[in-house]
């Protein structure tokens, strides 16, 4: 039997939350005001899930998404909200994360946005059924493909392969056979990256396809995955990211920021932050040297990463460029081996970007320095506001922060933070 429920608040992921006897019912894509009957489901065991959501009312903060395949599409769950209820409700996220940890919310700036249309990675997924071949990413809470033509959030790049992805996937898998395939849009073209189900047969005549297809749609590099090795089926030409002006070699799957426009206005806010002089920077967590090599350009830079690829790829990158200042990148795991105090007390500055995980016990060493400036990039909240608490407990005051939204649509932002000592 269908219920009558209001919605009275959202939670973290941006869903509707009305109460049923007192206990919480989640209404995906419904906003605080609306009325809505429904069906519950339980989710867990003093919670509820509606489905079949019908509007009774609709509120004013309410936008057409944007998207056709919204709402069904796990990708995007926000195109709901009119634009400034978006806003708010990712700026607000961060302001709870804050005042649980007791952090001054009044040096967080407003979010700026990176517009849709300027994702340059993607993992789609794909799956033949029935003769077909569908294409996207997987459904709300679903293993299974939503077929998309297009998405919004990709460059034009990205989405012109699409059709030929399906075609060429049409004729190499077989029915009821998945794949996963990894673009990156990189300064030569695109690179790809097929990881094929257990079972597939990587046979000749699939490596030939592929090969051909890549040559026709300016894929400079294919490397396929398959039974758990890898191997590199075609290179073109050696992939290359341009970090501040300094093309770095990019190995497959790396991570990057998700867009050009996102990276280039972090750096933008780094450099009007920099201190005047610095002369020796750590970069923690420094990936392929996104940062890094812009750093340089201040002073010379010595990047820290767990990650061995990267760490080696940055090294070659750093050799066969000709960098202001020297670059020396050092494979360390941070979280278990941080930089301590005295190691730190080498540098002028520290430049710190950790995975959603946050660097918990590098930042308690920093608290303990001397080091007299900090920059602290993340993509969560939580363990940014926990990471930054520590820096204040040490002695650090914390300049604005900024919001950028690189993550559209979804409920995530990246913070970008300035930490001194006073
Ligand atoms: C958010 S990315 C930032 C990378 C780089 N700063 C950039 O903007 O491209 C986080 C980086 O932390 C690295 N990482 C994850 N866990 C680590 C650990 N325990 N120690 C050192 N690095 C780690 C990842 O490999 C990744 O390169």
């Amino acid at each position: 039997m269908s219920e009558k429920l209001t919605i009275t608040a959202l939670n973290e992921n941006g869903e509707g939350v009305a109460h049923k006897d007192g206990q919480p019912v989640l209404v995906p894509f419904t906003l605080p005001g609306e009325e809505i009957s429904a069906d519950l489901v339980p989710a867990g065991k003093h919670a509820f899930r509606a489905q079949d959501v019908a509007w009774l009312t609709e509120s004013l903060d309410r936008a057409v998404p944007p998207c056709p395949y919204f709402g069904v599409c796990g990708g995007c769950g926000l195109q709901h909200m009119n634009d400034t209820a978006y806003t708010q409700f990712k700026k607000a996220q961060v302001e709870k994360a804050f005042q649980k940890f007791k952090l001054d919310t009044s040096c967080l700036e407003d979010v700026h946005k990176v517009p849709p249309g300027h994702r340059r990675r993607i993992n789609f997924r794909a799956v033949k059924e029935g003769g077909t071949v569908s294409l996207g990413f997987h459904q709300r809470r679903s293993h299974k493909v939503t077929n998309i033509d297009h998405c919004l959030l990709l460059l034009p790049s990205l989405n012109a392969l699409i059709h030929p992805l399906k075609e060429v996937l049409n004729t190499v898998l077989k029915d009821q056979e998945k794949a996963h395939i990894f673009l990156t849009t990189v300064k030569e073209g695109m690179d790809a990256l097929f990881v094929f189900s257990e079972g597939h047969v990587l046979n000749a005549t699939v490596k030939s396809l592929l090969t051909d297809w890549a040559k026709e749609h300016g894929v400079v590099r294919v490397l396929l995955q398959a039974q758990k090795k890898e191997e590199l089926l075609y290179q073109h030409k050696t992939p290359h990211v341009a970090f501040g002006g300094h093309d770095a070699l990019f190995p497959v799957q790396a991570f990057l920021q998700p867009s050009e426009a996102g990276e280039q206005q972090i750096w933008a806010w780094v450099e009007q932050h920099l201190p005047k002089r610095t002369k020796y920077i750590a970069d923690l967590f420094c990936g392929l040297g996104t940062f890094t090599f812009p750093l340089s350009e201040h002073g010379a830079v010595d990047g820290f990463e767990g990650h061995h690829k990267a760490v080696q790829y940055l090294n070659l990158s750093a050799d066969q460029q000709r960098t202001k200042h020297p670059v020396q990148g050092t494979q360390r795991d941070l979280f278990l081996y941080p930089l301590s105090p005295n190691e730190l007390n080498a540098y002028d500055m520290v430049f710190l970007d950790p995975p959603r995980a946050g660097a918990s016990n590098q930042v308690k060493k920093i608290a303990k320095s001397t080091v007299p400036f900090v920059v602290m990039v993340s993509c969560s909240k939580d363990s940014f506001a926990r990471d930054a608490a520590h820096l204040l407990e040490g002695g650090y005051k914390m300049d604005k922060t900024y919001l950028l939204d690189q993550f559209v649509w979804s409920p995530h932002l990246e913070l970008i933070s300035f930490f001194s000592r006073p």
